[in-house]
């Protein structure tokens, strides 16, 4: 089939998963409410392609397909219109997401497939309180798209076999390595397993025992990783981990589950990580 994409939010992994799509060869449409990171980010990631040009991990064709298959549009109206795949990738709040899916589900065909970028959020969790609940599926992308090879699928069990394999064929013309999980959970793979490391990076930061540079120091050259648990939160985004965390806790009322107070303070005072500027460390403009 082949697929007419709309991705509804063009944030830093929406941009890129809307370029994927593009350079991938299939029409695509994107949306977000805030007009001016719309076009920020369709130049920011424009010119990422262009350094990927450089070190040979895209082509010339590559940029042009981006260029020719991408358009931005100022409305969920017109993203979705004549659309046959949509992703979602908006804020990771439950309310917006679902205000969305619940307005899209409704006015289009039946033969739309619905998929969400959430970290933590499943899609049997929106898809109950929507139309067409056998077309939503999780399609887990890694920050960021253009670079990271890996896409986690996941799925409720009501889904319909046609949804899955669609996803999927999305997901490897995208060039991705996909897993697809056999049952629905929060953070899927990776991101269970990379809470367990960021909490109890947290949790060493709260009790005084190190400054937050120093566990990131340790684990790079402790455990070889490329970034430390602080950098690596900065880079997906503080509010995700704080959303995330607050989702658990609500759902818990278990008190080690509560966000942790410097986490809130920051993303409160709208200390992001790096799409912000500033997180735990700070960063300079592109
Ligand atoms: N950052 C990561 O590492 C990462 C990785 C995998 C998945 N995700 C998921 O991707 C989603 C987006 O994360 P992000 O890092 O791109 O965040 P981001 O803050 O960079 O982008 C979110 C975008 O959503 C837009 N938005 C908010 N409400 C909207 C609405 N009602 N309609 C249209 N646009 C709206 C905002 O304007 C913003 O541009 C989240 O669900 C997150 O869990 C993030």
């Amino acid at each position: 089939m082949n697929e007419k994409i709309a991705v509804i939010g063009g944030g830093q992994m929406g941009s890129q998963i809307a370029a994927l799509a593009a350079m991938a060869g299939y029409k695509t449409n994107i949306y977000d409410e805030n007009k001016e990171n719309l076009e920020y980010r369709y130049k920011f990631v424009e010119e990422n392609i262009k350094n990927l040009i450089d070190k040979k991990i895209y082509t010339e064709d590559n940029l042009v397909s981006y260029k020719e298959n991408l358009d931005l549009n100022y409305s969920l109206e017109d993203v979705i219109e004549g659309k046959t795949f949509v992703i979602e990738a908006v804020v990771e709040r439950f309310d917006v997401k679902l205000e969305i899916f619940n307005q899209i589900s409704q006015s289009m065909n039946q033969e739309v497939v619905m998929a969400t970028n959430s970290s933590f959020i499943q899609a049997s969790e929106i898809s109950k309180h929507c139309d067409h609940p056998e077309r939503f599926i999780n399609m887990h992308f890694f920050y960021p798209p253009i670079r990271m090879d890996l896409i986690e699928i996941s799925y409720p069990s009501n889904v319909s076999k046609e949804v899955l394999e669609r996803t999927k064929t999305v997901s490897e013309n995208m060039g991705r390595s996909v897993v697809v999980l056999k049952k629905e959970t929060p953070g899927f793979i990776v991101n269970r397993m990379l809470a367990a490391l960021v909490d109890e990076a947290y949790e060493l930061y709260d009790e005084g025992i190190a400054d937050f540079e120093d566990i990131d120091l340790a684990i790079k050259k402790g455990l070889n990783h490329p970034l430390g648990p602080f950098e690596l939160s900065d880079y997906s985004g503080l509010d995700i981990h704080y959303y995330a965390k607050l989702k658990k806790f609500e759902e818990s009322g278990d008190p080690k589950d509560e966000p942790k107070k410097f986490l809130k303070e920051k993303v409160m005072n709208g200390d992001l990580g790096v799409k912000s500027g500033k997180g735990f460390y700070e960063y300079k403009e592109d």
